[in-house]
């Protein structure tokens, strides 16, 4: 073989004189690699976690006197999972955040590959926002989508501060890498319509009345999932409702999910973390981590999951009760 281009790898005597020679070439031997690339069942990087309303909600108050929506893209608080390096992440797949915007402010247009969605949490009259160019309110309880490559924006022509949960697939997108983002050119998108009825627009009142017509697991939650994949095809959403004393109780899966409440309180056991909730809370189960939300009220639970993905690339797999 000719050896020209490579005398140090010609020169090798053993399998520890080879290892230096292939790094040079960026490459590793499979049997000698520093970290194993397989392994018997997920690791669960990403942790449990909670993050309070009412916390968040103080701290966007505090940075409202300071920071502007002319000067920040968006007032939001991200609720980063603390693992590695991550500072932006709430969970693999998926990213939620907490967002405040004042009387006569608004979030100015623009566009992204990812998908997104709002929860509102506290609103006055005049709070909406427009999504290729249809009008849509925003009410408490409302859930709002922003499908990948929408022109996106939020005005708020009321008195009141309004509040809402925003979630994305931007994790998602940076670990496939198909980014691309676009403000608007003009600033404010044209709004050309005001329509009744929106596939965008999911209200609070319209799921509980869905909700009641199913019949009750087991563990007396219903849930309804919402027609939204066909608009945003990484995400499952849906409302769970649990009656005073119920539960919900979810095995080890792979799915990734983030919870909003929307109404209620309780307490949940997330793996090893055992909280108290509250409206407006947000907490994350990450994949292959079992829970138990317990309803101390009535109780009424935004889920946002990557289920569709892992059912779409064969990866769903969940733990059977015998199991867990
Ligand atoms: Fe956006």
């Amino acid at each position: 073989m000719n050896d020209r281009h490579a005398p140090d790898l010609a020169a090798a005597t053993s399998l520890d004189e080879l290892y230096p020679a292939l790094a040079a070439r960026c490459l590793t031997a499979g049997w000698h690699k520093a970290r194993p690339s397989l392994w018997p069942s997920p690791r669960g990087a990403f942790h449990p976690r909670h993050w309070r309303y009412s916390e968040a909600r103080l701290a966007m108050d505090l940075a409202g006197e300071w920071i502007g929506t002319e000067l920040a893209e968006r007032r939001n608080l991200l609720t980063f999972n603390p693992v590695g390096d991550n500072d932006y992440a709430t969970a693999r797949t998926l990213v939620s955040a907490y967002q405040m915007i004042k009387p006569d402010e608004h979030a100015r247009a623009h566009r992204h590959t990812p998908n997104a969605l709002r929860v509102v949490l506290d609103a006055g009259p005049g709070l909406y926002t427009v999504v290729d160019g249809a009008r849509l309110p925003m009410c408490r309880g409302d859930v709002l989508l922003t499908p990948n490559w929408t022109w996106h924006s939020h005005y708020n022509e009321g008195p009141d501060r309004a509040y809402w949960i925003d979630m994305l697939d931007v994790p998602l997108v940076h670990l496939l890498e198909p980014m691309f983002f676009e403000p608007h050119p003009d600033e404010y998108q044209p709004t050309t319509s005001t329509p009744e009825v929106s596939p965008y627009r999911f209200t609070q009142a319209e799921a509980e009345a869905r909700l009641a017509l199913l019949p009750p697991r087991a563990d007396g939650s219903r849930t309804l999932v919402l027609d939204s994949q066909t608009h945003m095809p990484t995400m499952e959403l849906s409302f769970s409702s649990l009656c005073a004393g119920g539960a919900l109780a979810l095995p080890r899966s792979t799915v990734n999910r983030i919870f909003a409440v929307s109404e209620g309180e309780g307490r949940a056991q997330i793996g090893e973390l055992s909280f108290e909730w509250a409206r407006g809370d947000l907490f994350v189960v990450p994949s292959w981590t079992a829970c138990r939300i317990e309803a101390r009220g009535a109780t009424l639970l935004f889920q946002a999951s990557d289920e569709p993905v892992l059912r779409a690339l064969g990866f769903h797999r969940e733990e059977s009760a015998a199991n867990t």
